[in-house]
């Protein structure tokens, strides 16, 4: 394979460039051109392409978002627009492309790769809702962004006796909540893998109040419901001064952790070299600490695993008191 094309799909995330910057330089090592297809299927099907060069990755590690833009395709989702995209890649000469995104864009990928282009997709959520692989490109980051976040929240619900519920993203995966949760000692999680009646929350936390504790985190997924509805719906109950804060898209942006960098860097690695060989419609991923890659077809059907056993844990014993 000479040319290749990569793009990113669906909900950017943290460490997308530096997956971007690891296929184009393990590429241009194996001695393929790499071709930037702008605003991923959008792009694809308009032809907004161009090769790229050492100096357009050049300091991009460490920068949120992704220099290739980003979207969501209804076109591409018809045969029509895939024929599209099928034609543009023929026009280009491009025999192989690399799909950053998240279950979404495999979807697309997968049909794609079976009209005859080796497809290589490579998971690139903060959601970490893909069950074939341990972790997705931005999840450590957006964990890490909440983490920090809740830590200032709690100083301010501390100093007003006030308890704090904050909404996090996820869409139907409490992965994130699950983790900043226990990373910023949250009082209470809910997610909707784990549901507990929102009854049961509110009481839970009128007895952290009863034995004297005045100020409880509560972290909530968004898949879980809303943080206002929680927060009005406990007031209403007990009477607790308790306030909702949903932080939105600031984890979905900044700078990539190191682990993200470097995940994404392996992820780049192995795309690259499955390219090489020619091989097309695999989905890279990570288990126990190694690189794999499965087809797209085990990918997007390998269910997500929700930790209940961490999350009882996390409820039950860490939030003890
Ligand atoms: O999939 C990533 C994600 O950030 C989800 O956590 C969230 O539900 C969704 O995207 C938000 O999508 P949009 O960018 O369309 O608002």
């Amino acid at each position: 394979m000479k040319r290749i094309g990569i793009l990113t799909s669906g909900g950017d995330t943290p460490g997308m460039n530096a997956a971007i910057r690891a296929t184009f330089k393990a590429c241009d090592a194996m001695g393929m051109e790499t071709f930037g297809i702008y605003h991923g299927y959008v792009g694809l099907i308009a032809g907004r392409i161009e090769k790229l060069n050492h100096a357009q990755v050049e300091n991009i590690m460490h920068k949120g978002g992704t220099i290739l833009r980003t979207s969501r395709s209804e076109e591409f989702k018809t045969e029509d627009g895939r024929k599209k995209a099928y034609r543009m890649l023929c026009a280009y000469d491009i025999e192989g492309v690399v799909v950053i995104g998240g279950d979404g864009s495999f979807k697309g990928a997968e049909l794609l790769n079976d009209m005859g282009v080796a497809i290589i997709g490579i998971p690139g959520t903060i959601d970490n809702d893909m069950g074939y692989t341990d972790f997705t490109i931005g999840f450590d980051t957006a964990v890490n962004t909440i983490t920090n976040e809740i830590y200032n929240i709690r100083d301010t619900m501390r100093a007003h006796d006030r308890v704090g519920v904050v909404e996090v993203m996820g869409r139907n995966c409490g992965d994130i909540a699950l983790w900043a949760g226990i990373a910023g000692a949250a009082d209470l999680i809910l997610t909707s893998e784990c549901c507990m009646e929102w009854d049961e929350a509110a009481a839970k936390l009128m007895d952290f109040k009863l034995r004297g504790k005045l100020t409880s985190i509560v972290v909530i997924a968004e898949g879980a419901g809303r943080a206002a509805d929680f927060a009005e719906f406990v007031h209403n109950k007990t009477g607790i001064d308790i306030k909702a804060i949903v932080p939105g898209y600031v984890q979905r942006g900044g700078n990539p952790t190191a682990s993200d960098r470097v995940l994404a860097s392996r992820f780049g690695m192995r795309a690259a070299e499955l390219l090489k060989n020619d091989i097309g419609g695999r989905a890279v991923g990570i288990k126990d600490n190694k690189i794999i890659d499965v087809s797209f077809a085990e990918a997007i059907a390998t269910l997500d695993c929700f930790d209940k056993k961490l999350y009882d844990f996390s409820n039950d014993v860490l939030a003890r008191f």
